[in-house]
């Protein structure tokens, strides 16, 4: 009796690992995680046919054995002909042809490119699933489909239901570089490239392709939009052959971001003058040349006179010019050039009142509207700037109206916490897509445009920079991930709701438990808002160091420089006058019904109001507020709820793996920490920049602070922090002797349990050590070993570096002594800004 109850108890208990099984989240929104009532899909047929040969087939048929099996609990097997049992059918209608049998009536016939058909069919006895694909891509599709509904837990569809993408091009950029580093990558090193050679061990691209595949994104352009100048050597292309290789089976295309100088670099012609006859023939034969090694190769993208690069500027010779000689290359392959509108001049003259970067996309574009080959798409970025937390939508939009065009979208949250921060980006794009650009006067939302409805172009639609690297879960942040899937999802059908993308992708990524969803869901929803608000407001901009790594706050950065990422701040007001009265003439830009609404001052949209408008700090907002306290409000309130993250995460433990948890733990715990150090350099900055107090008195008054250098310092010295508004009291205390160095303090909190909070800085390039000590009596210790600030940061103390421990529920009384002991390594020295104690 007593020995069954044990084993009972045992296998109790592995049920219960079974269920919350250690995860890495290497497979992301594909987990196939066993699905608590496998007995509503019952009708499932175990059977999974496959018609004779088509390779496709069997990769879509592998996927569904492989998800159907491990969800449902019973196996599923792959056979092969044309038989009359009951059966899922997976197929196309070129194997359909192939296998010539009419072994079931279908309607498939008029299926678009990449769509798919999914439905029941029951004939006498004979119970049958077909999924039936316009062509590989839609059998694919299909099949993911499928395994979609059954993950999230939806019914089987009843009746027949279709589905096509909106429009053809739904690629990802990586900006991978042959050495294997990323530009903009926060997640390790590249998944391509290693030491300037494509990597031996391609894996985890095919898993990329799978996963990309999922989402219904057909394309991904491998290195770099900065090109290395080696791309177009021949032995490159052989490499890139292998990445291709491992890409086709998902029907992914690959493509490559080139360098419009190469016919010289590579090709060693005196010139790369875009209508030089051995120029156009250079591209010709190279273009030739890839085709030979990637038959289904999907093309370039071009960043050309943009940020460094050359292009045609240095021959007076225009975009289209230069798009049009390689998209004729391209043109007999199938190959599309992808030419980016991201072409400015960074070398503006802030003293200039009418120099504006936010002009450059629609002045160097709108005139060649037309003038493109048919294959030619322009790649433009949502906003006229540069991925920033609250952009308008680029005027270039409406501009191009006979030119195909796409959307770029950056996945990589480069200006927005860089997966250290959760930011679910979904809500910004949908911002985007549905403007109304009012295009002739009429409904022309940009994701119609992209579409290539509005102006019935045959191309266009939507590229998201991804970023992927080596870290086992793709993006670094759990959280991230669902960037990457809304991404897909918003290029197959931009109309679907924010909430359809993530509500799905919690269940797949965390499962069906409804504690999980409602949290993560919650969780994920907002913290778009939540970063605007501790970041940049009102269409600033994000308040970031725009010259170093785009992370932690550095505000004038962006100002007195030829960047153009100004937002004219001083005494007496802020924001980028670009109306046409008075401005920069930017507003003019947009269709005339769009530019009435932006250019006055009481109709734009308060969300983009210095975007548009330099206005006083006195300005009220449509909310009754002055711009100045908005600002105020905005940081501490964001913050306040980047502080519930933490307890609103833990109510999940035990309901998710410990891993997955305990990393998203990790990294809210930072954010928290981090969206302070936000909060406070913004409303410092702008409390002395404007000279008004916030009324409710919080800025620069933080009564439980104890500054390190007002401590009783054995071996530390101060030092002034640059930017001033990034350490608190603008400095800190380093520690330069190898032995350590202490920090004392005499409390005088009156007796009661506290949290003591150490805010100190984590520099990349050491592992400094620390403890604190109560009493003489150790509290805790830690290493600042840099695993969650930025992947890079410089190695000083900034609001890139800023972070910050807390000790919890530490009883405290009048009169004790608090010691915090720093040892520094390598070239970090221990540095310490301050201690916090706050009440429970
Ligand atoms: C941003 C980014 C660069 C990138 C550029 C681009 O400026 O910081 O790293 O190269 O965009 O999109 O080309």
């Amino acid at each position: 009796m007593r020995r069954s109850r044990n084993l009972g108890l045992l296998l109790l208990f592995f049920a219960a690992t079974l269920c919350v099984r250690a995860e890495t989240g290497s497979e992301a929104w594909l987990r196939y995680a066993p699905i608590a009532e496998p007995s509503r899909y019952a009708t499932l047929p175990s059977r999974i046919l496959v018609l004779p040969g088509s390779p496709a087939d069997l990769a879509a048929a592998n996927e569904l054995q492989r998800g159907l099996t491990s969800m449902l609990g019973r196996p599923f097997t792959i056979v092969h002909g044309v038989h009359g049992t009951d059966a899922i059918i997976v197929t196309n209608l070129a194997s359909l042809t192939r296998a010539g049998a009419a072994i079931f009536t279908f309607t498939g016939d008029k299926l678009l490119p990449e769509a798919f058909t999914l439905g029941e069919k029951v004939e006498g006895k004979t119970h049958r699933l077909i999924i039936l694909g316009a062509d590989p891509r839609g059998e694919l599709y299909g099949a993911f489909h499928l395994l979609e509904i059954v993950a999230s837990g939806q019914p089987l569809p009843t009746k027949p239901i279709s589905d096509s993408p909106s429009s053809p091009v739904r690629w990802v950029n990586q900006w991978d570089n042959l050495d294997g580093t990323i530009e903009r990558g926060y997640a390790g090193r590249s998944i391509f490239y290693d030491n300037g050679h494509v990597r031996a061990d391609l894996t985890r691209v095919s898993g990329y392709g799978r996963l990309l595949a999922s989402v219904g994104i057909n394309g991904v352009t491998v290195n770099n939009v900065n090109s290395d100048l080696r791309t177009l050597e021949p032995e490159m292309i052989v490499e890139f052959a292998r990445i291709a290789d491992q890409l086709r089976p998902w029907g992914v295309r690959m493509s490559l971001s080139v360098d419009l100088s190469s016919p010289q670099v590579v090709g060693h012609l005196p010139t790369f003058d875009p209508v030089d006859p051995t120029v156009i023939a250079w591209w010709r034969i190279k273009v030739d040349e890839i085709y030979k090694a990637i038959p289904d190769f999907g093309g370039f993208v071009i960043k050309a006179d943009s940020e460094g690069r050359v292009g045609p500027s240095q021959y007076h010779r225009t975009p289209a010019e230069a798009a049009n000689a390689v998209a004729r290359a391209l043109k007999p392959h199938g190959g599309l050039v992808l030419y980016r509108g991201f072409v400015y001049n960074n070398h503006l003259d802030y003293n200039d009142l009418k120099a504006d970067r936010a002009r450059a996309g629609y002045d160097n574009f709108h005139a060649l509207d037309g003038k493109f080959e048919s294959n030619v798409v322009i790649q433009v970025k949502n906003g006229p700037i540069d991925f920033q937390v609250r952009e308008p939508a680029s005027p270039l939009f409406a501009a191009l109206q006979h030119t195909s065009q796409a959307i770029e979208l950056q996945i990589t949250q480069e200006y927005l916490g860089q997966q250290r921060h959760m930011v679910f980006l979904v809500p910004m794009w949908k911002t985007t897509l549905d403007t109304d650009m009012r295009a002739d006067n009429r409904s022309t939302p940009v994701k119609e445009i992209v579409e290539g409805k509005s102006f019935h172009q045959p191309l266009g639609g939507f590229v998201g920079v991804a970023n992927v690297g080596l870290d086992a879960n793709w993006m670094h942040h759990p959280m991230a991930m669902a960037n990457l899937y809304g991404f897909g999802k918003l290029a197959w059908n931009p109309g679907l709701t924010t909430d359809q993308i993530l509500d799905t992708w919690t269940r797949l990524t965390w499962g069906n438990h409804p504690t999980v969803v409602s949290t993560i869901d919650e969780l994920q929803r907002h913290s778009w808002h939540v970063y605007e608000q501790y970041t940049g407001n009102l269409g600033i901009g994000t308040l970031t160091n725009i010259l170093s790594y785009h992370f932690g706050p550095g505000i004038e950065s962006a100002e007195r420089n030829g960047w153009g990422q100004w937002f004219r701040a001083d005494s007496t007001g802020i924001g980028m006058d670009r109306t046409v009265a008075t401005g920069t003439g930017y507003i003019g830009q947009y269709p005339p019904e769009l530019a009435k609404v932006y250019e006055d001052v009481n109709t734009c949209p308060d969300d983009l109001l210095l975007f548009m408008h330099h206005v006083p700090y006195t300005h009220v907002l449509h909310d009754g507020k002055t711009v100045v306290q908005y600002v105020y409000d905005a940081h501490y309130e964001g913050a306040a709820t980047a502080q519930t993250y933490v307890p609103r995460w833990q109510t999940l433990k035990g309901l998710i793996d410990d891993e997955r948890y305990e990393q998203t733990l990790k990294l809210f715990t930072y954010q928290a920490g981090h969206a302070i150090v936000w909060r406070d350099a913004v409303t410092r900055w702008f409390q002395k920049e404007s000279g008004i107090p916030d009324k409710l008195g919080r800025v620069g008054n933080y009564p439980d602070r104890i500054e390190a250098e007002n401590m009783t310092a054995e071996g530390y010295t101060p030092v002034d922090v640059k930017p001033w508004e990034t350490a608190s009291n603008s400095k800190a205390v380093v520690c330069n002797q190898a032995s350590g160095c202490s920090l004392t303090t005499t409390l005088d909190k009156p007796a009661d349990n506290y949290n003591i909070i150490v805010q100190y800085f984590d520099f990349w390039s050491g592992k400094s050590r620390f403890s604190v000590d109560l009493n003489g009596k150790p509290i805790g210790n830690w290493i600042a070993d840099d695993t969650l600030p930025p992947v890079r940061a410089e190695n000083q103390p900034n609001g890139d570096t800023s972070t910050r421990i807390t000790f919890p529920n530490i009883p405290l009384k009048p009169g004790d002594t608090l010691t915090l002991h720093g040892t520094p390594d390598n070239t970090e020295p221990a540095p310490v800004d301050y201690v916090e104690i706050t009440k429970q």
